[in-house]
């Protein structure tokens, strides 16, 4: 199992899942209640499903293609440490990966 925590956008909200390596870090995220809209489906068209890696893990993901830092230009909120969870596979090196939803990213449940 791959654990995964989830920190809400005011850091205040820790979620704890468990993934399987091999599966997608939104689609995790989303299985789990995550506000990542994640709108093209991986198709890296549209930045919704942009979260901010932990500094700590953030050097172990592999490094985002080109076409991911041009859509993470364009994501709100974006940081440094900014990748698009779509495109990011859980690996057993991934045990204990923390990631916070952007400040932008709208809530569907509304709260
Ligand atoms: S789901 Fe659209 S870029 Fe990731």
């Amino acid at each position: 199992m791959v654990k995964v925590t989830f920190l809400s956008s005011d850091g205040e909200t820790e979620q704890h899942v468990e993934g399987a390596p091999g599966d997608n870090l939104l689609r995790l995220g989303q299985a789990n209640g995550q506000p990542l809209e994640g709108t093209c489906e991986g198709q890296m068209a549209c930045s919704t499903c942009h979260v901010i890696i932990d500094a700590n893990w953030f050097d172990k993901l592999p490094p985002a293609s080109e076409e991911e830092e041009d859509m993470l230009d364009l994501a709100a909120g974006a940081r440094r440490t900014s990748r698009l969870s779509c495109q990011i596979d859980l690996t057993e090196q991934l045990d204990g990966l923390t990631v916070r939803i952007p400040g932008e990213s709208r809530n569907m449940q509304g709260v």
